[in-house]
């Protein structure tokens, strides 16, 4: 008797306790470095690495496993699309990434392709949970996997200006002098060549950043060179390093975690407007709040005229882009 009571509370435990499921698709260097990061952070129970090339995702699943008896386990295997069906979170990576002077939207039509037989595989999967893309141009590919999917726009997010934003901190806090902590500043727009910082609603230890750089001597000229600079920085790395992923790798880790968590954070992801800036049907960066429902609200920055101008403009160049996608 006790023992079928010891099964009968296990089984209990067990619904109480779905396990956290997270489906990786595209293990190339983003998505290896984001199982890596995901696997330290210990916020999934599961992870299913989905990749055209079987052995690496094979490989990198044998790799990983190692890294458990020191960070904490996490169920890790290589699958299938079908593995879906069950999961809570579809991150996906895969793509063409750019290669030295390319644009992210010289990506569109290649990534375009893969992406749209990848949801459509994966909605045919019984899959309905929240998908998450990084691959680029992000804002681009987001939207089409909002499309094809028809899922509701809430459960379809892209990592967007994240990054731009973290890269924005980092020159802002060497450039004032200050602790990352302390800079709360934006990049917004395209994840791409027409995104723009945020600078007028920007601060700097909860004081406007504009007054902080007066008092420091820092010019305008100088604030618009740091924007300029982020803006090139992914290119910069590709031209250094061939790749980058460790930024949007974490970036994704950090967004799994808002949604597995339940987290409520605001941060600048590809977000589905509809009206924010006067803008609809489009997915371009914005602060949003993030949950375990996805984009569980899409947070209008206030911006001064100039850069809602320079918003519209950014998704002006996305529809186009879109519509010959
Ligand atoms: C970058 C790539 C991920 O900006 O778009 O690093």
């Amino acid at each position: 008797i006790e023992k079928r009571q010891t099964n009968g509370d296990a089984v209990m435990l067990n619904q109480i306790h779905k396990s956290k499921k997270v489906v990786l698709v595209g293990d190339g260097a983003v998505g290896s470095s984001y199982a890596f990061s995901l696997i330290q952070s210990q916020i999934a129970d599961e992870l299913v690495v989905v990749d055209v090339a079987k052995d690496h995702a094979e490989g990198d699943v044998i790799d990983l496993e190692d890294v458990m008896p020191m960070a904490g386990p996490m169920g890790i295997r290589a699958g299938e699309y079908s593995d879906a069906k069950d999961a809570d979170l579809v991150v996906i990576t895969a793509g063409v990434p750019r290669k030295p002077g390319e644009t992210r939207l010289d990506l569109v039509s290649k990534n375009a392709r893969i992406l749209e037989s990848i949801v459509r595989t994966i909605v045919d999967s019984g899959f309905n949970g929240i998908f998450l893309v990084s691959a680029n141009p992000v804002d681009i590919l987001t939207t089409i996997t909002q499309r094809i999917s028809g899922f509701p726009r809430t459960r379809v997010i892209g990592t967007g200006t994240s990054l731009d934003s973290a890269r924005l901190q980092v020159a802002l806090a060497n450039k004032f002098q200050v602790n990352l902590q302390d800079i709360d500043a934006n990049i917004l727009g395209e994840h791409g060549d027409s995104s723009f910082a945020a600078y007028d609603e920007a601060t700097i230890r909860g004081r406007a950043l504009r007054t902080v750089a007066m008092e420091k001597n820092i010019t305008d000229d100088e604030l618009d060179q740091i924007e300029v600079d982020v803006r090139k920085k992914g290119g910069k790395i590709i031209g250094l390093k061939g790749a980058t992923f460790y930024g949007v790798a974490y970036g994704l880790t950090m967004l799994t975690r808002a949604i597995l968590n339940n987290e409520n954070m605001v941060v600048p992801v590809s977000a589905p407007l509809s009206g924010e800036y006067g803008l609809n049907d489009i997915y371009i960066g914005s602060p949003a709040l993030i949950n375990s429902r996805g984009i569980a609200k899409v947070i209008e920055e206030p911006l001064s005229a100039d850069e809602k101008a320079q918003m519209i403009r950014s998704a002006r160049q996305m529809a186009e882009v879109l519509m010959n996608a």
